[in-house]
């Protein structure tokens, strides 16, 4: 079988959505967690497979994948490269091209944003990245239909991204142009966001974190060291020490304002204790909600539009 005549649609990074396919997402979402909270089956993946490749480790993004496929009616296969013939060798490509006459999609969890996007040009099937060393589109999806769901539309509001410019920053500097939010930057000198990385006017940069906080809607951070750097870790752990999230920063935000943080957390470290065990703190609802909208995804991919 030669590839599909049109080619299948990829989440690789968040800007592959245009606006209008988010909020239909983040309606499909709220659908599909209504009924789910009643109980009610809603398996439109019936006979539908899930491949996950796991070069990293994983708890939400595991979970919530294997869980939703499971509770749309599919069924989810858990690879790791250890288990795969990956480990010894087998070019990514050639991984692609069987794997996707196997599966309806396929989540990747790996290094370089290279390696899935050699992959998705090989795929059949759409492919969803599940955290890359450059981006982690899912966990930002999750993040604002949670943004949504406690407030209202994010359009116009202030975000503070305080810490590492990772994957996880570079994927909310992406959202900020679709979503029409401003982003406040503030990492140690060295970890800034790169120049190119920024819509300028939807980016603005601060050398002060708590300068970065003030008149937030919102405030998140992430680990000082992410997944692959582990080598930098006592380098990091200096140079990040003033870009702790506290009560002092979350003073300088409005007074609605909420947090949030992808997790796993370091208290801490980037982020006291008082504030993601606080009151304006999000976190629980912001990983459940990484199960409602990656079902809605898997929905979109596999199936379409729908109703
Ligand atoms: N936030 C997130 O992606 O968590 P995991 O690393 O546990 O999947
Ligand atoms: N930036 C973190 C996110 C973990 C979900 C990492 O890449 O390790």
């Amino acid at each position: 079988m030669s590839m599909p005549a049109t080619p299948p649609r990829h989440f690789l990074q968040f800007r592959d959505f245009s606006r209008e396919e988010f909020d239909y997402l983040f309606a499909r979402t709220r659908w599909i967690k209504d009924r789910f909270k009643r109980y009610e089956l809603y398996q439109p993946l019936r006979d539908r497979t899930l491949a996950m490749v796991f070069e990293k480790a994983s708890t939400r993004t595991r979970v919530s994948f294997e869980a939703g496929m499971n509770q749309l009616g599919g069924i989810a296969i858990n690879l790791t490269r250890g288990d795969t013939q990956l480990s010894r060798g087998e070019p990514i490509e050639d991984v692609a091209r069987v794997v996707s006459r196997m599966v309806d999609v396929v989540m990747i969890r790996t290094f370089e944003q290279a390696i899935i996007e050699r992959f998705a040009a090989y795929s059949n099937v759409p492919v969803i990245n599940g955290l890359t060393n450059e981006y982690h589109p899912c966990q930002v999806l999750a993040d604002l239909y949670t943004y949504v769901e406690h407030r209202a539309a994010i359009d116009g509001k202030t975000v503070a991204w305080i810490g590492d410019s990772n994957n996880m920053c570079a994927t909310w500097l992406q959202a900020a142009p679709i979503f029409g939010f401003r982003l406040h930057v503030s990492s140690p000198p060295g970890y800034e966001p790169a120049a190119d990385m920024r819509a300028r006017e939807h980016c603005v940069v601060f050398d002060d974190p708590e300068a970065a906080c003030e008149g937030a809607d919102l405030v998140t951070t992430d680990v000082w060291t992410s997944m692959g750097f582990e080598a930098e870790n006592e380098e990091r752990r200096r140079a990040f020490e003033h870009w702790q999230v506290d009560a002092s920063m979350m003073r300088r935000a409005k007074p609605d304002a909420l947090f949030m943080h992808c997790l796993p957390a370091h208290r801490g470290e980037e982020v006291a204790a008082e504030v993601i065990d606080g009151p304006q703190s999000v976190v629980w609802n912001e990983a459940e909600n990484r199960l409602h909208t990656q079902k809605a995804l898997l929905e979109y991919l596999a199936c379409g539009r729908v109703g």
